[in-house]
């Protein structure tokens, strides 16, 4: 019998780290997704708004709304009932007011069932963090390139390379720790950077295309895997490319429908010759 998975927990992570072993995380949107994750053992699962994108087509994560992000979360925890899942606030939900911040994080736990939120931003969005830790939620906070700012910082680009900002995102992710965050993602920053970072924080940082100094990883799973298929970042590794086999396979059963190659016999019902004969005579049919 295949021994059951530990589930992860913010104090967990944190031991992790101080017992210097990696995290791994990887986005999931849907249940067959999230359950392969849970078979696979990998530590935590984000629910990512980068779903805009990747599942839904849209051009960045802008347009995700909270019942994009519940209801992709509902299927997710469906087929992972014991990872540890970490979702999204999407753009907006948490700049309003503290109290529509507060009710679009309690909404991700209550209704679909997060064990914590993400939240971009680092010294301006502190007072969301801390609303939100009071009312009980972890956060896991996310610095370097933040998707929901791609307007104003100009596209997806490395950030942190000169000192003003280099100086800014360490900072702003000691700020995050002393607000309480369980842990960071660190997007898109210089390896050494994120290293500094890490090394300075008692929380672990996740990172993504920000080097193996940091104490995790996470890729998105259509990246990954390769179902991504017009553009795909420097940063990540492609584990499959399964894009190719998905067309592959259409275009044969394509071929196969059109030749009547598919179905046959063993993909199909049968009926009792008499049953057959009956209905006919009964329909009155030759
Ligand atoms: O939305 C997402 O998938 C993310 C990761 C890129 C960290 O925020």
């Amino acid at each position: 019998m295949s021994e059951q998975k530990v589930k992860q927990t913010t104090v967990s992570l944190r031991e992790m780290k101080k017992e210097n072993k990696r995290i791994a995380m990887v986005t999931a949107y849907d249940y067959p997704s999230a359950s392969a994750v849970e078979e696979a053992g990998v530590d935590l699962i984000l629910v990512g708004d980068s779903l805009g994108m990747v599942v839904l087509g849209y051009d960045t994560t802008l347009p995700v709304t909270m019942e994009d992000m519940i209801h992709h979360t509902k299927a997710v925890k469906r087929g992972a009932k014991n990872t540890f899942v970490v979702t999204d606030l999407p753009f907006l939900s948490a700049h309003i007011s503290l109290s529509e911040t507060v009710r679009n994080a309690g909404r991700l736990i209550q209704e679909a069932g997060a064990d914590a939120v993400k939240l971009e931003g680092g010294r301006e969005m502190l007072e969301e963090v801390r609303a939100i830790i009071r009312a009980n939620i972890p956060v896991m906070g996310h610095l370097g390139l933040t998707p929901q700012s791609v307007n104003q910082l100009g596209g997806f680009k490395l950030q942190g390379k000169d000192l003003d900002s280099a100086k800014r995102i360490f900072e702003d992710a000691m700020l995050l720790e002393e607000a309480g965050c369980f842990a960071i993602v660190l997007e898109m920053v210089p390896t050494p950077l994120a290293a500094l970072i890490s090394e300075h924080l008692k929380i672990p940082t996740i990172g993504i295309g920000a080097g193996a100094g940091c104490d995790g990883q996470v890729l998105v799973i259509h990246d990954m895997l390769g179902i991504t298929h017009n553009y795909m970042p420097r940063f990540v590794k492609t584990y499959s490319h399964l894009y190719g086999s998905m067309v592959e396979s259409l275009q044969t059963y394509s071929r196969e429908v059109k030749e009547g190659a598919f179905p046959t016999t063993e993909h199909e019902f049968g009926m009792k010759e008499e049953v057959l004969y009956q209905l006919k005579k009964e329909l009155q049919l030759s």
